[in-house]
């Protein structure tokens, strides 16, 4: 029985029939999923309020309206608007308030949980009596909100504790992790799991039951856990060392750079609302939670970008694909394929390729089954939608081919070839043919293509398992609903879409190659090479230029400066000197030869006192370490470099918007993401002082560092990228 006098349009209240129970739909019109906003709030409160007035109910259920979840967490916008401590805490005192009101009830509520029961969401769920979840794939509880440079300010740092534990609570809190149903049983997050068709009963049989004077199921706690909870958090000394401890593995992962896990840590261990709410309120004026909070906005914008930039343009299906190169890359895109349900058919020069691919393949998923990610059958199921040979069988039903064999042009014109003259016998029109190349353009490649708007650029990063964002990158003959195919299949394997224009190395590799560039004249100048990768790491990057050049390949980055430089001139010019001739031949091929900058064992770096080594080889090559160490002027030249570049990107169009060259730098080439990539840091520094630091560095170090024309013409007109509160 729905009863619709008094509604607010994103709250109905269902009356309690006979077995006293009530029920709270949360249902936001209009929207796919539900958010908590400023105004719901107060809506909610005067709800709860009729409903303990009217007192016909004995317990209450709050269930969500919508198929797709819970609550999605809070609507950030309106934090954008927020600039002063005061209305920051003020915020967060009014979340407290509603989630106090419900908390202090004075008859039992239960949450009913499917889908995702994140941030906002979950605190209300913990201001419930008891929570009954769904054993569901979609559902997910966690508070995240650390990841927007933020922590829970409606009760989530003093409820959770209370509830799981304090080590399980800073866990969720420090790292935002999804928790699945099963898991949040067993953790005592929720009461129950029940199949999602039976969510509302179980939901209402809790609240009926609780009614009564019942009482919620017991946890049972292994004796491990009682035992380290005893001794962790039962008494003032454990309770010192376990905040220690979190401490160190904080300020270990993220070098002091994010103000919001040490906050947790302090308001957790203080444990009053007057601490989160003040607390909430700090956080949300830092730099870091603004840069972050941007990147958040950055995604969920470039999420609705189809990719042709024009609407009605449909994607067409995929469930095949054909794969070619079985190596590092093409074994890595065949299994996040094969992990989304898509059949891949690999080929490669030889069938060492093709078994070491399958071999990876393997490894993954049944890693993934001792992580719990799904059962030995759904690893088994995942394995045998691989196949492979060295030749074109299985080619003929691919919808898109994927391109990874070596960096070489004829090669892939070769590839292009032999895809379109197969599919002139199998079929009528090629497969899309998109290249993973790290850096020709697709306009070369598609050169002597008979069907060039069939051809796109695709390109991963590496490790692909791992790696968030795929750049896509059309020709001026790129068919739309190439693009759009392209894009779907990406989105499709979970991954970030930037789409771009084309030209050598696109946008991603185009930015990073002046910042590895500096890095090497950094070090031909006496930098210490440890030195100048701290630096990069001291500003956020996640590792220094010089280790990552061990890591990609020397001979890789090599070939790709190479084409940069023929391609762009003095801004890309390799400081003088033949390292790099010596280094190749050598065999200093970085960590794959086990000999690079620094010094490998069997694949891994050789750290003496936490610290890796630098080559004694290398030693006489560079002066490193005869030139002081200058961090903040080391780095500085790293991030201008690269933030250079990345404007003449969007000056020359190759980036349609700042939005994708932030989410690009970020999530593709290791940009700090507490500055939001390189658009948002200007905005941050201010485009005048970008150009005039560019200026003084083009002054003292060469050309290269020229300032881009469109930064000029922002810094003498004013402009910024991003408008406040429309970024
Ligand atoms: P890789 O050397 O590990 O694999 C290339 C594979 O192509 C080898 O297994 C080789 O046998 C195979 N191959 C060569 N000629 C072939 C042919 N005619 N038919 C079928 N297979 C053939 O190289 P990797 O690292 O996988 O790179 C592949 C491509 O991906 C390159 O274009 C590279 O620039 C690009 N890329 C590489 C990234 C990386 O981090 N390694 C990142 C992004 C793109």
């Amino acid at each position: 029985m729905s009863d619709a006098s008094n509604e607010s349009s994103s709250l109905r209240y269902e009356a309690p029939s006979s077995d006293g129970v009530g029920i709270v739909w949360l249902d936001i019109p209009g929207a796919k999923v539900n958010t908590l906003t400023l105004e719901l709030l107060p809506e909610f409160g005067a709800l709860m309020d009729r409903i303990l007035k009217e007192g016909t109910a004995k317990s209450l259920v709050i269930a969500s309206g919508k198929p797709a979840g819970f609550v999605a967490g809070a609507n950030i916008d309106v934090l954008d608007t927020i600039d002063t401590l005061e209305r920051g805490i003020e915020i967060s005192k009014q979340g407290q308030a509603a989630m106090d009101r419900l908390a202090n009830a004075p008859i039992p509520t239960v949450a009913a949980i499917h889908g995702d029961c994140l941030g906002g969401g979950l605190e209300l769920a913990l201001a419930c009596t008891a929570r009954v979840a769904s054993q569901s794939d979609k559902t997910k509880l966690a508070l995240p909100e650390v990841m927007l440079g933020l922590l829970p300010g409606a009760g989530g740092t003093q409820r959770l504790p209370k509830l799981i534990g304090i080590q399980s609570a800073l866990d969720m809190m420090l790292t935002g992790r999804n928790i699945r149903a099963q898991k949040a049983l067993k953790m005592g997050l929720v009461d129950r799991v029940v199949p999602p068709n039976m969510l509302l009963k179980a939901a209402r049989d809790m609240a009926a039951h609780l009614a009564k004077g019942g009482a919620k199921p017991a946890r049972k706690q292994s004796m491990k856990e009682g035992l380290s909870s005893f001794a962790l958090e039962g008494n003032p000394l454990g309770r010192k060392m376990l905040f220690s401890m979190a401490r160190k593995t904080v300020m270990k992962q993220s070098k002091g750079l994010y103000p919001a896990p040490l906050k947790i840590l302090d308001v957790v261990a203080e444990g009053t609302a007057e601490a989160e709410a003040n607390g909430f309120g700090e956080l949300l004026l830092t730099p870091e939670s603004n840069g972050l909070r941007h990147l958040f906005h950055c995604i969920t914008a470039l999420k609705k970008d189809n990719g042709p930039g024009t609407e009605n343009v449909e994607p067409l299906p995929v469930g095949h694909v054909g794969m070619l190169g079985a190596g590092l890359m093409g074994a890595g895109i065949a299994t996040v394929l094969a992990d989304k349900g898509v059949t891949v058919r690999l080929k490669d020069r030889d069938m060492d390729g093709i078994l070491r691919a399958l071999d990876h393949s393997r490894q993954y998923f049944r890693k993934a089954v001792k992580r719990k990610r799904y059962r030995s059958c759904g690893a088994r199921e995942r394995i045998e939608r691989i196949s492979g040979g060295t030749d074109y069988a299985g080619f003929g039903q691919a919808d898109i081919v994927i391109e990874a064999v070596f960096e070489d042009l004829n090669l892939k014109r070769q590839m292009v070839a032999d895809i379109e003259d197969r599919s002139d016998r199998e079929r009528p029109h090629p497969p899309i043919f998109a290249s993973n190349t790290s850096s020709l353009p697709i306009a070369d490649i598609a050169r002597d293509a008979k069907y060039p708007d069939r051809v796109i650029g695709m390109h991963f990063f590496s490790p692909v398992e791992k790696m968030p964002l795929v750049e896509i990158i059309v020709t001026d003959q790129t068919d739309p609903v190439v693009t759009a195919t392209t894009v779907a299949v990406a989105r499709k394997m979970g991954k970030h879409v930037i789409v771009v224009g084309d030209c050598p190395g696109f946008y991603t590799t185009r930015a990073l190659a002046p910042y590895m560039i500096e890095s090497m004249f950094l070090a031909l100048e006496g930098y210490a090479l440890p030195d100048i990768d701290a630096a990069a790491m001291s500003v956020g990057f996640p590792v220094g230029p010089i280790t990552l050049m061990d890591e990609v390949g020397i001979d890789v980055g090599a070939k790709v400066i190479k084409i940069m430089k023929e391609s762009y001139g003095e801004r890309m010019e390799f400081p003088e000197s033949d390292l790099v001739d010596v280094f190749m031949a050598e065999g200093r091929l970085g960590r794959k030869a086990n000999k690079g900058f620094y010094v490998y064992e069997k694949g891994k770096s050789k750290l003496v006192k936490g610290q890796k080594v630098v080559d004694p080889k290398v030693l006489s090559l560079v002066p490193s370490g005869t030139k002081t160490a200058d961090r903040p002027k080391i780095a500085e030249r790293l991030v201008l470099a690269l933030v250079n570049e990345a404007a003449w990107c969007l000056h020359e169009g190759i980036l349609r918007e700042p939005r994708a060259g932030d989410l690009g730098a970020v999530m593709g080439i290791g940009f700090p993401p507490m500055e939001g990539g390189p658009f948002r840091y200007c905005d941050r520094i201010g485009i005048q002082t970008v150009v005039q630091r560019l200026e003084t560095l083009a002054q003292e170090n060469g050309r290269r560092y020229a300032p881009c024309p469109m930064l000029k013409t922002r810094a003498e007109t004013g402009a910024v990228f991003y408008s406040k509160g429309k970024d």
